[in-house]
């Protein structure tokens, strides 16, 4: 019999860290002593976000998505806010918030990739594992709450910054999601919104809809792609006017698009 006969079989091997994520994690390079990152980065079997836990050391983050991101995410657009991060899996947004000066910081995630991550990868994850390791090694005080997103008003709060990374296409409902964020915003306050795009024209006012799996193999909560004119009136509809496309561009094979949607002062 073989030695590993009860072991889950990976049905996809695990990418290696791209040289790009390493430069997008030096972004924030933790430092921290070698032993300690050492143990952060063997004590998860596998990490979505690539963090510098320690010079030449990184946890080897699958993420392919994310220097284009940290245009939009200055000090300036975290010192002295409050920021929501919903769909925060390892926390990178989270923790890179908090380094830049933000006030308070709520990460939630409703933990969805354990599923996807188990089917795509055969790696059984403890939800929240990730996002534990690297705030236990840089003391954060980010509050990490496993909660839907849809349900965030029951945080009883309101955010000068919602974080919306890579989860809009991830939901059944995306006017759901955006008027659940809209609904938490402080006045003025802004959704830093990033998700998968769409190869229409621009102008198109349509959403593409995709079958089971035929964006990422075995990953099954991939729904939908959003052209400029798709997001920019599904955010009028969950009542945020002013929509700013800031990027489109392709990630790895996959359109991506980057918008601000702010909510009336
Ligand atoms: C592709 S990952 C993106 C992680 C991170 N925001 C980023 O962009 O680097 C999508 C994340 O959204 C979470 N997610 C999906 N649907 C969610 C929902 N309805 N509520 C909360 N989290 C959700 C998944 O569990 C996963 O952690």
């Amino acid at each position: 019999m073989a030695a590993f006969a009860n072991a889950v079989e990976p049905v996809e091997p695990i990418p290696e860290t791209s040289p790009a994520e390493r430069v997008a994690a030096d972004a924030q390079a933790i430092g921290a002593p070698v032993v300690d990152a050492e143990r952060v980065r063997d004590s998860v079997p596998l990490w979505f976000h690539t963090f510098a836990v320690a010079p030449g050391i990184y946890t080897p983050g699958i993420a392919r998505d994310h220097g284009y991101r940290l245009a939009v995410l200055g000090a300036n657009r975290f010192a002295g806010r409050s920021v929501l991060d919903v769909g925060a899996f390892d926390g990178f947004y989270s923790f890179l918030a908090e380094l830049r000066g933000a006030r308070r910081v709520v990460a939630v995630d409703n933990e969805q990739y354990v599923d996807w991550v188990r089917a795509r990868f055969g790696v059984t994850l403890q939800g929240g594992a990730g996002f534990r390791a690297i705030a236990g090694l840089v003391a954060s005080r980010v509050e990490y709450r496993r909660m839907d997103a849809l349900d965030v008003h029951e945080l009883g709060e309101r955010f000068d910054v919602a974080l919306c990374f890579g989860i809009l296409h991830r939901v059944t409902d995306p006017i759901a999601l955006l008027a659940a964020l809209a609904g938490v915003l402080a006045p003025g306050g802004e959704i830093v919104l990033e998700t998968y795009g769409s190869r229409l024209p621009a102008d198109a006012p349509a959403i593409e809809v995709h079958e089971p799996g035929d964006v990422y193999a075995r990953d099954d909560f991939v729904y939908w792609g959003f052209s400029p004119e798709g997001l920019r009136r599904l955010g009028r509809i969950a009542g945020l006017d002013r929509v700013e496309v800031v990027d489109e561009l392709d990630v790895d094979g996959h359109p991506r698009i980057l918008a601000l949607l702010r909510a009336a002062g």
